[in-house]
């Protein structure tokens, strides 16, 4: 029962929608979904998995994993840690049905730039991976000295492939805007950082190139030859509290 007096019956796949599809904002495809799905399950992004877990606080048991896709960083953060209370959140409902699945949390299909379906002062940790943000919400969700974990890509992320044209462009200056994006509600307190390169097959590129932002734009056609490629994998891990 929400404080308006709504009540919500989860359906049988665990999970709860609460976003009007007829408004057409829904998100990752299930396409993009196996591409990551697929593309994760290999561990080449495990390092990301180790900063988000060393960024979020030891006693984090009440977590919202915002946008979270196929589920894969909550799943892992699960094997290592108890995540008692996590509470996976994302507008597409075949990325909730995944996450639902690999983490066995409940989930909810929801728009993050409407309010979102959490009590005030309630999360430890608000956790934002390659996601949309919204600061008021996550500040009104988190409780007082509660953590916002934001990844976000850095500038050498995947440029191989940028440079062959099968990602489209990044936002130059991403970090500067997100301490702006977030300043109103939070103070930076920590950023870990990490870059790396990997050597991958055509068809992992193919899955790499369907699974981010590009995946929507149609700029991935299967144009790699049998050899592997190296490609730089690069993010920032922000850690905010809120003001
Ligand atoms: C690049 S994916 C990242 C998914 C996951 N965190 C990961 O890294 O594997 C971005 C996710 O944000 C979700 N998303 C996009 N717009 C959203 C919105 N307005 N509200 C909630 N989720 C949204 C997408 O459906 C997608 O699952």
């Amino acid at each position: 029962m929400c404080s308006s007096g709504h009540a919500f019956d989860a359906n049988k796949r665990g999970y709860l929608t609460l976003v009007d599809r007829s408004r057409g904002i829904l998100g990752d495809t299930r396409e993009i979904l196996e591409a990551r799905r697929r593309f994760l399950a290999l561990g080449h992004y495990s390092p990301i998995v180790d900063l988000i877990d060393a960024a979020l606080p030891a006693g984090a048991v009440d977590v919202v994993d915002s946008g979270c896709g196929s589920g894969y960083y909550a799943a892992e953060l699960t094997a290592r840690r108890p995540l008692a209370r996590l509470l996976e959140l994302d507008v597409s409902l075949d990325a909730v049905t995944l996450a639902v699945r690999a983490t066995g949390a409940p989930g909810v299909v929801a728009d993050v730039w409407r309010p979102l379906p959490v009590r005030s002062d309630r999360a430890d940790a608000v956790l934002c991976v390659f996601a949309p943000r919204n600061a008021d919400e996550f500040a009104r969700v988190l409780r007082p000295g509660g953590t916002l974990v934001v990844v976000t890509p850095a500038p050498s992320h995947l440029e191989q492939l940028r440079q062959r044209g099968r990602l489209i462009g990044m936002q130059p200056d991403k970090l500067e805007h997100l301490d702006e994006a977030l300043g109103a509600r939070f103070v930076l307190r920590d950023r870990l950082s990490t870059a790396y390169d990997v050597p991958l097959a055509a068809t992992e590129i193919d899955d790499l190139a369907a699974m981010g932002p590009s995946g929507h734009h149609g700029a991935h056609p299967g144009t790699e030859d049998a050899s592997t490629t190296t490609v730089t994998v690069a993010v920032d891990v922000s850690v905010y509290q809120p003001l």
